[in-house]
């Protein structure tokens, strides 16, 4: 079983988690403190601002330079904000984190409308599968509409390593939906591993289970 940070933000310049290859390089590091043995680099993709053409070729230079520098086993991802009509754009599956059909979609935090259940459902439709970003941060009843369909849920460290852990989140891990655990670490936060590692603390048994859950997206075809 391998220790997988699903969603970071640590490769240079291609969002605002990283602004260098030393940054990227250091929060490697940390990731390592805390016993990380696969990242999924997850850059931000927002369809409404980012042309896919460019966003592709800017994650691929930065992914280039992490893998020059360091030897961690970097999948590449992204994080795609979920707009209506995500399914109709042209070259979609680039998007999945590599070599899986695995979108990981975070939700808009201003509004949840009926379109969005529409669209994630169509996504499944199309043989996707959908993880979720940070599921803890939105209302229950919002997630729960998304999983209904078949979505899958990723957590935050930061949530599971709270004094006080949201009751839903243990539900949601006891009935399986919770697949993956992310530090989201933007920019050389020492805390995001920490938390990391106070989560794994924290769950025990069920870490192990979710990272189980993560290596099966991630390597089997
Ligand atoms: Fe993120």
């Amino acid at each position: 079983m391998k220790h997988i940070d699903f969603h970071t933000h640590i490769l240079p310049r291609a969002d605002h988690g990283s602004d260098s290859v030393e940054t990227s390089l250091k929060q490697i590091e940390l990731s390592r403190t805390a016993g990380i043995e696969v990242i999924v680099a997850t850059p931000h993709f927002y369809p409404h601002r980012h042309a896919l053409d460019k966003f592709l070729s800017r994650r691929s230079l930065a992914a280039a330079e992490i893998k020059k520098h360091s030897d961690s086993n970097v999948i590449i991802g992204a994080e795609i904000l979920l707009c209506d009509s995500l399914d109709k754009l042209t070259n979609l599956e680039s998007l999945c984190i590599e070599n899986t059909r695995t979108l990981l979609i975070e939700l808009p935090f201003w509004d949840f409308r009926q379109e969005y259940i529409t669209t994630v459902d169509k996504l499944i439709g199309y043989g996707y599968s959908v993880v979720l970003a940070h599921a803890d941060r939105y209302p229950k009843d919002n997630i729960e509409k998304l999983v209904n369909l078949g979505a899958k849920i990723q957590l935050n460290a930061s949530a599971l390593s709270k004094f006080f852990v949201k009751r839903h989140l243990y539900e949601w891990i006891d009935r399986g939906l919770v697949v993956a655990i992310g530090s989201d670490i933007h920019m050389a936060d020492k805390c995001a591993y920490k938390k990391f590692a106070k989560a794994r603390k924290r769950l025990g048994e069920e870490f192990d289970k979710i990272m189980l859950e993560s290596e099966k997206i991630l390597f089997s075809k």
